[in-house]
């Protein structure tokens, strides 16, 4: 199971019909997803348009997509008005891979979210010590020349869990699916108010080291995927 099957799972059985997706990149996730509306957000696309007909072609409500070329940030402040109404069913956070940037995707997401609605997000599991480092780009985290780096980057997101669990715990169904980098499932029990960032909570968790998450994963509430029909 990967991203875009757990996402069309959830899809599938909750009948969902509006995905947003924060950081898309060449649409390798966005695209294939069966949902009717799809919204991708994304600072940087890399999608020439032969790419875009060819999957309207294989798959005709690719026709409805809309893509804003903005960091997370930008579109939640300068198209608010837009995503409230547009009221996303499953988000799939996959932007800048760090604790800060990932928090307040998922807040923002979850100010708008729909009431059942569901957010997804990618690299919650990192797969050794060099890809959790901490970098304010794909690019900067090459440049660090670490040690044991393979190429692949998940940076710090994990901490969001951490940060999650402990501040709404007992208002979200929270855990991390072990594949696919992690897949972060995040959904709301009951309304969640105080959607800012508790700065002594982000400060205790961003001390966190990748060795205590190796320690202990259920800081994450790590499952194992053949879990997942059990948890959806
Ligand atoms: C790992 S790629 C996304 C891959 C895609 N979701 C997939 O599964 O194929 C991460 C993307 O996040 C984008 N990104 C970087 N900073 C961002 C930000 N502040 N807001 C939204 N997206 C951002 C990058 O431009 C990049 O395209």
């Amino acid at each position: 199971m990967n991203r875009v099957d757990l996402i069309q799972e959830i899809i599938d059985k909750k009948g969902f019909k509006r995905y947003l997706e924060i950081g898309t990149y060449k649409g390798e996730s966005f695209f294939p997803i069966n949902c009717k509306y799809k919204v991708a957000v994304d600072p940087q696309f890399n999608i020439p348009i032969k790419r875009k007909i060819k999957w309207i072609v294989k798959n005709a409500n690719n026709v409805f997509n809309r893509f804003f070329e903005h960091t997370s940030d930008s579109f939640f402040d300068k198209h608010e008005k837009f995503v409230s109404k547009f009221k996303p069913q499953v988000v799939f956070v996959d932007g800048l891979h760090t604790f800060k940037a990932s928090l307040l995707d998922v807040l923002n997401s979850l100010r708008h979210l729909d009431e059942n609605g569901v957010i997804v997000m990618h690299d919650c599991m990192p797969p050794n010590r060099a890809a959790s480092a901490f970098a304010n780009s794909f690019k900067e985290a090459i440049d660090m020349k670490l040690e044991g780096w393979t190429g692949e980057w998940t940076g710090d997101v994990w901490k969001t869990i951490v940060y999650l669990k402990e501040k709404y715990g007992d208002k979200l169904k929270l855990y991390v699916l072990d594949t696919d980098y992690g897949l972060g499932y995040i959904e709301t029990n009951v309304p969640i108010e105080a959607l800012h960032i508790d700065e002594s909570i982000f400060n205790r968790v961003n001390k966190l080291k990748y060795d205590d998450l190796l320690k202990d994963t259920s800081l994450i509430n790590l499952v194992d995927k053949s879990k997942v029909n059990e948890l959806l």
